[in-house]
């Protein structure tokens, strides 16, 4: 007797997925190389906080490999764009930060809007990463305000300060 092959995921929700998990990677990998360029320029505290972040980010491309896998689908991993190499000073790297974040609170808000006629486990099951991704955008939101209240009296050691205060 044949067994019966379960369902799996539309398509285009896979796809959609896809592209979300290559957001995860090429996040990690950002926060890989500003963890690396923060530790070069002696900002330990802040190196390992980018090395959390680094962390979070795998984590979370983790939970979207399992939810497609789940689903029987095999997939080939995104590959992941080298990121900025470029970096100005931490106000720089915090201003990078936030621009990734809030393009990939833009992504996941977009792919939910799409998710919610087409499959609405996946819009379910993208709500914690929208929500986590809304805490992200306030994160460096509420660093850049920081930020610029202290850019009205800028110098080395009160930037230096602000990130031992920050990230102990
Ligand atoms: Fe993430």
């Amino acid at each position: 007797m044949p067994v019966k092959t379960p369902k799996t995921l539309d398509k285009l929700v896979v796809s959609k997925l896809l592209e979300r998990l290559k957001d995860e990677y090429d996040a990690m990998y950002f926060y890989t190389a500003v963890a690396n360029w923060c530790q070069g320029q002696g900002y330990e505290a802040i190196a390992k906080f980018f090395k959390k972040e680094a962390e979070n980010e795998h984590d979370h491309a983790r939970k979207i490999e399992k939810y497609i896998t789940d689903w029987n689908v095999f997939f080939e991993l995104p590959a992941i764009e080298q990121p900025s190499k470029e970096y100005r000073g931490l106000i720089d790297v915090i201003e990078q930060a936030y621009d990734l974040e809030y393009a990939l609170y833009e992504a996941y808000e977009e792919t939910s809007k799409e998710m919610f006629s087409l499959d609405l486990c996946v819009f379910d099951f993208l709500t914690p990463l929208r929500l986590g991704q809304n805490e992200s955008v306030i994160e460096y939101s509420d660093m850049l305000n920081e930020l610029q209240t202290i850019a009205a009296d800028v110098n080395s050691f009160a930037l230096y300060y602000w990130q031992q205060e920050k990230f102990k």
